[in-house]
């Protein structure tokens, strides 16, 4: 199944390094070319000639150690491969990887690699915890760095937790996954927007809708499994950014507009999920408003349409608009479709039980110019971003876009 697939596994020093040893079996069994590289902790647990004897390659971990005068080592081998795992890594290795540091073999090449880089932790619960190392692991998950989590159980340490490297046979299967996906939009960039905007009021209030951000970040992880470079601009949410994805953040409609405006001109598809507000406090005020007497009454101004916009600007870009229904949706995604000059609009009845907002399953319709249309049944919201992006994907391939 991974048959011709390159992989370089770099290799970083805890005791799961034995674990490493049966991934470079498991990979090399279902038909990958596997390389290592080592740290030099790696080596303290294990020598590099048992790695060798598994891969059948040359180890590397010493930088200056060039052993093709041809070419410079870290810089061929993050060229050369499809796709890299970090296992085990440390603590130490996800630190310098998410602050830019390149000290060693492993990290130069990680930091010179553009094939997708998928880490495994492994370490001590606490360490695991710790503040620090979740703020790497946080940067890493924002740099669009794929995570494979640790398991739970006994720990080397002697401790009961989160910190075990996940079984080489696990692994294997997560990555033949993934590279045995038709990469539909490799090459291609997708911006998505998901979750609400927050119109604020005074310092303490805004205005928001219910969206939870989650057909937004489905949408964002198919487009990257789909192989695409996937920009999400999201909402204020508290989801995880999906692997392989890059996340800005933003808070109100016009944050999102000004960062769907600035990723525009480069995207190929562009795929509105979020719930933008359509009006914000005409007033912000500066200090606590203090309540009176009697009713209020908060004045309200238009923010802008960013589909509508993006649909008067488009040139080769395909637009992909949602529509939040109650009624009469068939009606009102037509229109929207046509008004906002969007190439497909996914629609739901967001009065409908588990669907639209925050559920984990939806039910949409999509039109299409020339009168498309198809109704998918109700999905868990991730298989529908899958089967929703594969249509699309497919639909436009043929439109040779
Ligand atoms: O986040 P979840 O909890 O998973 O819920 C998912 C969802 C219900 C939010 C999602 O499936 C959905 O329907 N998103 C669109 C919600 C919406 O704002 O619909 P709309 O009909 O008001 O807007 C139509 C389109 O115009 C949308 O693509 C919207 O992003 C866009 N728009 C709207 C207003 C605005 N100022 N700018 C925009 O770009």
């Amino acid at each position: 199944m991974l048959a011709k697939r390159k992989i370089l596994l770099c290799v970083s020093g805890g005791i799961a390094v034995y674990k490493a040893v049966a991934l470079v079996s498991k990979l090399s069994q279902a038909g990958a070319e596997v390389k290592v590289i080592m740290t030099e902790s790696a080596r303290q647990f294990v020598q590099p000639l048992t790695f060798q004897v598994m891969s059948r390659n040359d180890v590397f971990y010493d930088t200056f150690d060039e052993k093709d005068s041809s070419v410079i080592a870290h810089i061929d081998l993050a060229d050369w491969a499809d796709l890299i795992i970090v296992a085990p890594a440390t603590a130490n290795v996800i630190g310098k990887l998410a602050n830019g540091i390149g000290d060693d073999m492993v990290t130069t090449t990680l930091l010179a690699a553009t094939a997708p880089i998928w880490i495994a932790p492994a370490m001590n619960v606490h360490m695991y915890n710790h503040p620090a190392v979740k703020r790497n692991i946080a940067q890493l998950h924002d740099d669009g760095i794929r995570f494979i989590e640790p398991s739970e159980g006994f720990l080397a340490c002697g401790y009961v937790g989160k910190g075990r490297l996940e079984e080489p046979e696990k692994i294997t299967e997560l990555v033949t996954g993934f590279l045995s996906r038709e990469q539909l939009l490799k090459g291609k960039k997708v911006v998505v927007t998901a979750g609400p905007t927050r119109e604020r009021i005074d310092p303490v209030r805004f205005l928001t809708n219910f969206s939870s951000g989650k057909m937004g970040y489905a949408m964002a992880e198919a487009a990257a499994e789909l192989g695409a470079e996937t920009i999400l601009i999201s909402g204020p949410v508290s989801l995880p950014v999906p692997s392989g994805v890059k996340r800005i953040s933003v808070e109100s409609a016009e944050e999102m507009f000004q960062a769907v405006k600035a990723e525009f001109e480069t995207s190929d598809f562009v795929i509105k999920t979020a719930a933008v507000a359509d009006y914000r406090p005409k007033t912000l005020h500066d200090r606590k408003m203090k309540k009176q007497e009697g009713d209020s009454s908060i004045e309200l101004e238009r923010t802008t349409d960013i589909l509508q916009y993006l649909g008067s600007e488009k040139s080769s870009q395909v637009l992909i608009g949602f529509a939040a229904e109650t009624n009469d949706v068939s009606h009102y995604a037509k229109s929207k479709l046509e008004r906002k000059n969007a190439d497909y609009i996914i629609a739901n009845d967001v009065t409908e039980a588990q669907a639209g907002f925050e559920s984990d399953t939806n039910r949409v319709t999509v039109y299409g110019k020339q009168e498309f249309e198809k109704a998918f049944e109700l999905l868990p919201k991730q298989e529908l971003a899958r089967e929703l992006l594969k249509l699309i994907a497919e639909r436009e391939m043929r439109n040779d876009r």
